[in-house]
């Protein structure tokens, strides 16, 4: 089990591999796009964990494990013995002695940390309380195919210190970009991984001094699964932190927005931003498509040469 690769977070794989994948997944679209089959996963079976919701996520990993072949079987923690307490060691070694890659939604990070370490096979963080890594597959082709490398760029992330946010301070080292994080006080990322990567991060409780010239402005709903019952108190924290045409205007003339969706219009981005001519939201959540099935290939079978 000790040598089976996993991506719980973009550390899982070196730069350099990042970028293989990268260019992997968009010479796969432009297949995929002109009806080539192509089938490397054939007769190899997902399986799809969910302790939350999803659209994408799960659209893309189940219509891109199709594509290549294979198969990918729903499960949620409702309708399977992990709602009704059996350990997650236990699940993982039954469920991954009978497919051949498995992908896990949840709330803790450690709980699929737990599942990888008893997991015979690959596993994939399709997000936790923590990180969201294969949103970022998906952000980081998107801005490749918009605007070339990232690298040296600057990218700044608008709102929660949450999952999302974490990734692209993960993104920033991996990718060799700066990243201005603008978040209200007590709402910051987590301090250790902040020390950790406070050479490719910077701080701001406001978001006019964080946009101010930058390539890319992305952000994240208020309140993330989970924290449902904190709305309310969260729409208050945050009302200074919206994406609106004004923060737009402040970062340079060919920036592009971003956002992973789904987006509460109106709060922590204006409608106007979102489907305004700098925004990339449907594509980039289209290459969740693309990326996934690069990584699906990648962890299976390896990265191409
Ligand atoms: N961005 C994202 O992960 O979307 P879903 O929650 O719909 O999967
Ligand atoms: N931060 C959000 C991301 C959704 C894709 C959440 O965890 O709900």
């Amino acid at each position: 089990m000790s040598n089976t690769r996993h991506f719980l977070t973009l550390m899982d794989f070196t730069s350099d591999e990042l970028q293989q994948l990268l260019q992997h997944a968009i010479e796969m679209k432009k297949q995929w796009k002109a009806g080539t089959i192509y089938e490397p996963l054939k007769n190899m079976t997902l399986a799809m964990i969910f302790e939350k919701s999803s659209t994408r996520t799960r659209v893309s990993f189940e219509a891109g494990m199709n594509q290549l072949g294979g198969h990918a079987m729903f499960l949620t923690s409702r309708d399977t013995q992990l709602g009704r307490g059996e350990p997650i060691a236990d699940s993982a070694r039954v469920i991954s002695s009978m497919v051949d890659v498995v992908m896990i939604r949840t709330f803790g990070h450690d709980i699929v940390e737990d599942f990888a370490a008893h997991s015979g096979v690959p596993v994939i963080n399709a997000l936790t309380d923590d990180y969201h890594p294969c949103q970022l597959l998906a952000d980081m082709m998107t801005y490749k195919e918009h605007r070339g490398s990232i690298k040296g760029k600057t990218a700044t992330y608008v709102g929660d210190g949450n999952n999302m946010c974490h990734s692209w301070m993960n993104a920033a080292k991996q990718f060799g970009f700066h990243l201005n994080i603008a978040c209200p006080v007590g709402y910051e990322p987590n301090a250790t991984l902040m020390e950790k990567l406070k050479d490719h991060v910077t701080l701001f409780n406001n978001i006019t001094d964080a946009v101010k010239d930058v390539d890319l402005i992305t952000t994240d709903v208020w309140a993330s699964m989970g924290q449902e019952e904190e709305q309310k108190i969260r729409e208050k924290a945050f009302k200074d932190f919206k994406v609106n045409s004004a923060a737009m205007a402040l970062a340079n003339k060919d920036a592009i927005f971003m956002h992973c969706l789904p987006a509460h219009r109106e709060e922590e981005v204006s409608t106007a931003v979102l489907e305004g001519s700098q925004s990339v939201v449907w594509d980039e959540a289209e290459n969740r498509l693309h990326a996934q099935k690069a990584l699906l290939e990648a962890l299976v079978i390896g990265l191409p040469s």
